[in-house]
């Protein structure tokens, strides 16, 4: 009914002027293009939370994921912009392109997010375990990861980098809910793709890999953290200082400087970091090699 009013208003119009065919073509186009569906359609542009969030979990969580999101950002702005001239690149990376860790920061950004989703339900019992701020659900739910009570109270916000007693060689990388969120989101295949892996356990063994191996160096989560929370700190966060903390060179070397940060990779600073950290201790069970139960 109404095609058949329009072309006969066509007709009409078309008549009095002195180029009907080109303006029959033109006026046809947007209604066939209508009908092609977007290269994207479907596209999925923020990780899902459950329904089992109550409202400041979700919050919350979608805080964090928004600073994981922004620290990943900076990340690869960073090897954009400076690529092996930069010390912190090099210093994580040691000599390796750098299309592998630009690629592994960007697919946080700009990467399709369906296949990810975060609860709060505690299905498997896990957040019921001393010292557990969430987990990664493996066999039983690999695109799912669980966020326990524990997080709320102690990650903290990208807002306080370099304070509170922080600093990146001293500190866990899971101080925050940015760094936390990523090396959570580096186990959901959607984004880690099982090829990022935990190849180097803490700061030491992460500054060592980029010497011993430096390919591996670009898809280990902990070195993507660090390198990250580094990058951050001195580009953003106190420009041009940053909060690096004791910076050692070898292995155990630390300990034969005479200075009081010898005590830096044990000890962190203030009390309420200390007791963020050592609560989290036992969570530190990494079992990933089988898919299996990861802590942090
Ligand atoms: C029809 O489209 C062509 C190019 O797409 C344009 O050059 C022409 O001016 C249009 N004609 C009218 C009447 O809009
Ligand atoms: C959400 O759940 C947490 C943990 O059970 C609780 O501490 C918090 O008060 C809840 N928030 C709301 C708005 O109910
Ligand atoms: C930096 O990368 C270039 C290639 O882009 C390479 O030729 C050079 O050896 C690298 N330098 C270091 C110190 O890794
Ligand atoms: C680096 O690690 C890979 C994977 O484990 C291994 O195949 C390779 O031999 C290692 N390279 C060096 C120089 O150790
Ligand atoms: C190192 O830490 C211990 C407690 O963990 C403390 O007793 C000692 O004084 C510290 N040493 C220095 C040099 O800060
Ligand atoms: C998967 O579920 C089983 C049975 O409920 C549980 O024992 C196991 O801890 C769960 N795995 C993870 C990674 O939570
Ligand atoms: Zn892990």
């Amino acid at each position: 009914m109404i095609i058949f009013r329009l072309s006969l208003f066509y007709a009409a119009f078309a008549a009095a002027l002195p180029a009907p065919g080109r303006i029959g073509e033109n006026m046809s186009q947007p209604f066939s293009q209508a009908e092609v569906t977007p290269w994207n359609a479907g596209a999925v542009t923020e990780f899902a939370i459950h329904s089992s969030c109550n409202a400041t979990q979700r919050r919350q969580i979608n805080l964090g994921l928004n600073e994981a999101v922004s620290l990943a950002m900076h990340a690869k702005s960073h090897i954009l912009r400076w690529g092996n001239n930069s010390d912190i690149y090099r210093k994580y990376f040691g000599n390796s392109p750098s299309m592998n860790a630009i690629g592994a920061f960007d697919i946080v950004v700009n990467g399709d997010k369906k296949d990810v989703l975060f609860r709060c339900d505690n299905p498997d019992g896990n957040c019921d375990l001393q010292g557990y701020a969430g987990h990664w659900r493996g066999k039983n739910a690999t695109d799912e990861t669980v966020i326990c009570d524990l997080s709320y109270e102690t990650r903290r916000s990208l807002s306080t980098m370099c304070a509170l007693g922080y600093t990146v060689s001293g500190s866990e990388t899971n101080t925050f809910w940015a760094s936390d969120l990523l090396h959570r989101l580096y186990h959901v295949p959607a984004v880690g793709q099982d090829w990022i892996g935990h190849f180097a356990d803490g700061y030491e063994e992460v500054v060592d890999l980029a010497t011993t191996n430096a390919t591996l160096s670009t898809h280990d989560s902990e070195t993507l953290q660090y390198f990250a929370l580094e990058a951050y700190a001195y580009d953003i966060a106190v420009p041009g200082t940053g909060c690096p903390g004791n910076q050692q060179k070898h292995h155990g070397s630390d300990l034969a400087e005479p200075d009081a940060s010898a005590n830096q990779t044990s000890s962190t600073s203030t009390a309420s970091e200390l007791s963020s950290t050592t609560s989290d201790a036992p969570a530190h069970c990494h079992t990933h090699a089988g898919g299996e139960l990861h802590c942090t």
